[in-house]
């Protein structure tokens, strides 16, 4: 089998060189793998709710009916899979552009066996039937207090890492993953207000009700989309795509720009969750006006990763991981496109409710968080357990290809069929009558519902294929002295102040 290029180490200066820190990367280790476990996990829970959906006798009740899936199977590709690739990414970023180890070894195993515990606790929650029923802040209030612990361990883990930092320039990667960070610590904090229905209960009130908890529940879910699924997933791009192209990222004052321009915009968009609702208008035409203006920055940013390559387009031709980030921006595009397009009130008309969103969701999720995880991850493994490069190149491009077209596939399908059945639903005849029966558009879906599980079994197989090429590489006999591809935090790839 092959072995995977990795670009030459960039030279160090002896005086950088003599004063790097030992950084901590078995702690990155343990994230990128629990990464992995957790993703497998997800996405054979998705495999099995799109199984459900098109042959409803996979319900196994009580515990395994779609109903109590469905949110494992979101926590579990967001939370666990994303959670994990955004620990790992973000720990190892933080460390090499500030040229420090990690601020704690304490928080750092904190947070690692911590955030394992939230997500056994909210899955096993989901399972057993306890939920708070908000979507994407399932966990009942026990969950919610811990997560909060952990995820204050982690913003001192990070704070102290840049404090102590050896480098004045604060490298715009990590402004991403702060942002996250801090949002996300307070989208959590107002969401999940609620008090006990009684001591020792694990079920609870909302503190919010009526319109005013739908507003607060929907700026939480779209910008978990914007600061978890979005900001954070940015970071990666900024700092991985110039190490595995080894260029300067194209435009640093863009990625200012275009940092400002998203956690501003990004804030205000939630109501287009709520169109056509008791929501005040004057609230849904803002999220509307929000949404359509936050394609701007979201394309800029695009446009940033991309043109990272200009004048090293040749290396896309045989470098699989850079053909996976690529292909993420790619999506990236495509569902930021769509997001403003399905804001719109009377595009939303016809696409809330259908299986239009999903599509879009999964463009989203599967093609950008999923693949540039993809490609940081199959940068990282080789950095980390000190081996020349991946196992074989040819699963790493076996991978990109099975799961781009089982994306191509999920999307597709549930595209045709979303507008299918927005049509269905609003078709009348003459005398005002509606013309489809609801029955009727469900046994509609049923062949696309087929083709998004074919869809969605193609994407498990590529990440199968993924974990063979991780664990061989991690058994294979090679290594190398120490200390390849990313020696030092001023890498040829990154701008040279940083
Ligand atoms: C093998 C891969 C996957 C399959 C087969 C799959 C399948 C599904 C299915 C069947 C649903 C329920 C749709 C419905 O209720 O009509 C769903 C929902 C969802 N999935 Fe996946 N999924 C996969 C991967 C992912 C990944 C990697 C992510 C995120 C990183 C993700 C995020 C979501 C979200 C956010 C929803 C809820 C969408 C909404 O409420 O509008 N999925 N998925
Ligand atoms: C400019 C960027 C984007 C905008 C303006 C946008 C806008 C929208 C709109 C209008 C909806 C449909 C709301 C409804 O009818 O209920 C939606 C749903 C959704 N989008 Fe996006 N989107 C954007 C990017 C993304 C990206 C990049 C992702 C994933 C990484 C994503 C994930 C989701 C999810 C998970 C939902 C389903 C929420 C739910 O109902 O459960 N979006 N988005």
């Amino acid at each position: 089998m092959s072995q995977t290029a990795i670009a030459p180490p960039p030279k160090v200066a002896p005086a950088a060189a003599a004063s790097r820190p030992v950084y901590d990367e078995t702690i990155l280790k343990y994230f990128t793998i629990a990464a992995m476990f957790w993703g497998i996990a997800g996405f054979a829970v998705g495999l099995l709710i799109a199984l459900q959906m098109a042959f409803p006798d996979f319900n196994i009740p009580p515990y395994l009916t779609f109903g109590r899936l469905r949110p494992l199977h979101t926590s579990a590709v967001i939370f666990a899979f994303g959670g994990n690739v955004l620990f790992a990414t973000s720990y190892h970023v933080v460390q090499r552009t500030c040229r420090a180890r990690l601020f704690s070894d304490g928080l750092s195993w904190f947070t690692f066996w911590g955030y394992q515990a939230f997500i056994l606790m909210a899955g096993l929650g989901y399972v057993f039937g306890v939920t708070q029923g908000k979507e994407y802040a399932e966990p009942e209030w026990y969950a919610d207090l811990w997560l909060t612990i952990v995820w204050v361990a982690y913003l001192i883990n990070y704070l102290g890492t840049l404090w102590k930092r050896q480098e004045k320039h604060i490298y715009v990667a990590n402004w991403f993953y702060l942002a996250f960070i801090v949002t996300v610590a307070i989208l959590h904090l107002v969401n999940n207000v609620s008090v006990p229905i009684e001591i020792g209960s694990v079920h609870s009130y909302s503190a919010w009700a009526g319109v005013q908890s739908a507003l607060i529940q929907w700026w939480y879910g779209h910008n978990a989309v914007g600061f978890f699924l979005t900001a954070g997933f940015l970071g990666i791009m900024y700092y991985y795509i110039p190490k595995q192209a080894n260029r300067p990222v194209y435009s640093y004052r863009l990625s200012i720009i275009h940092f400002w321009a998203l956690i501003f915009i990004y804030i205000w968009a939630g109501p287009h969750h709520l169109l056509y609702t008791a929501l005040p208008d004057w609230a849904q035409t803002l999220g509307m006006t929000f949404s359509i203006i936050l394609w701007m920055p979201s394309w800029g940013g695009m446009i940033n990763g991309m043109m990272t390559l200009s004048g090293a387009w040749h290396k896309l031709r045989d470098d699989p991981i850079l053909q996976f980030m690529i292909i993420a921006l790619s999506f990236y595009g495509m569902s930021t496109f769509e997001g403003p397009l399905l804001s719109i009130k009377a595009v939303n008309s016809l696409s809330h409710y259908t299986d239009w969103t999903i599509g879009h969701v999964h463009a989203g999720a599967l093609g950008w968080v999923a693949f540039i995880s993809f490609g940081a991850i199959y940068y990282l493994v080789p950095h980390l357990w000190k081996k020349p490069g991946m196992y074989s190149t040819k699963l790493i491009s076996l991978h990109l290809w099975v799961a781009t077209v089982g994306i191509v596939v999920y999307i597709t399908s549930m595209w045709v069929a979303g507008i299918m059945q927005g049509l269905m639903w609003r078709a009348y005849n003459e005398m005002g009558f509606l013309t489809y029966s609801f029955v009727e558009t469900v046994a509609a879906m049923h062949p696309y519902y087929i083709i998004r599980a074919i869809g969605g079994l193609l994407f498990l197989l590529g990440a199968l294929i993924m974990v063979f090429n991780i664990w061989k590489t991690i058994a294979s006999p090679d290594s190398v002295a120490s200390e390849t591809g990313t020696p030092s935090l001023t890498p040829a790839a990154l701008p040279e102040h940083v």
